[in-house]
């Protein structure tokens, strides 16, 4: 009997743990794309550790602590009906800051200025702040995407 209760313990810590094992896994969405979001630590060598915490109103993504040139990343479903938000809050030294790293499915986050049409979201956190990967179609000839300094540590 004892060992009856034990299974059925360790079971259920299985169920509790397993929804953050899965960051990675893609999961399957009905009607509605799949979206990810990338957190890369692009911060110097030799400075503090970056940490982070993600998370929306109803998924906790992660607290922890990031290396250099790792990926911290997840994928939800999104349709343009929805409006999911995930937030950051990031802390590195003495600095620390929140921002909205996803609320948009056609740009990411709401700031107008550029497009992002795929169906991911690459954030980079360097030593000056935080870099989107956005589209640019000033030029329609030589549309291309690049890094968009969207926010600062302060
Ligand atoms: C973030 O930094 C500010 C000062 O810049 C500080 O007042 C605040 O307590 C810090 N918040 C967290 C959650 O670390
Ligand atoms: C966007 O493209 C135009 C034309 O090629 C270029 O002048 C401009 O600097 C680009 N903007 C960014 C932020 O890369
Ligand atoms: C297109 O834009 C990229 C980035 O702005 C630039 O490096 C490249 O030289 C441009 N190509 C042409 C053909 O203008």
């Amino acid at each position: 009997m004892a060992l009856y209760f034990n299974n059925i313990f360790f079971f259920l810590l299985l169920l509790l743990i397993t929804p953050n094992l899965d960051l990675s896994l893609a999961k399957g969405c009905f009607l509605s794309p799949i979206y990810q979001v990338h957190i890369i630590n692009k911060l110097p060598s030799n400075t503090p550790q970056l940490q982070v915490h993600c998370a929306s109103k109803d998924d906790e993504i992660a607290n922890d602590y990031l290396d250099i040139d790792e990926d911290l990343h997840w994928s939800f479903c999104e349709s343009f009906f929805e409006n999911t938000l995930y937030f950051c809050h990031f802390w590195w030294g003495s600095m620390n800051k929140s921002i909205t790293v996803f609320d948009d499915a056609g740009s990411c986050v709401h700031h107008g200025l550029y497009a992002n049409y795929l169906n991911y979201c690459k954030w980079e956190v360097r030593q000056d702040g935080f870099y989107l990967e956005m589209y640019n179609t000033t030029d329609i000839k030589n549309t291309s995407y690049f890094m968009y300094h969207n926010n600062y540590w302060s």
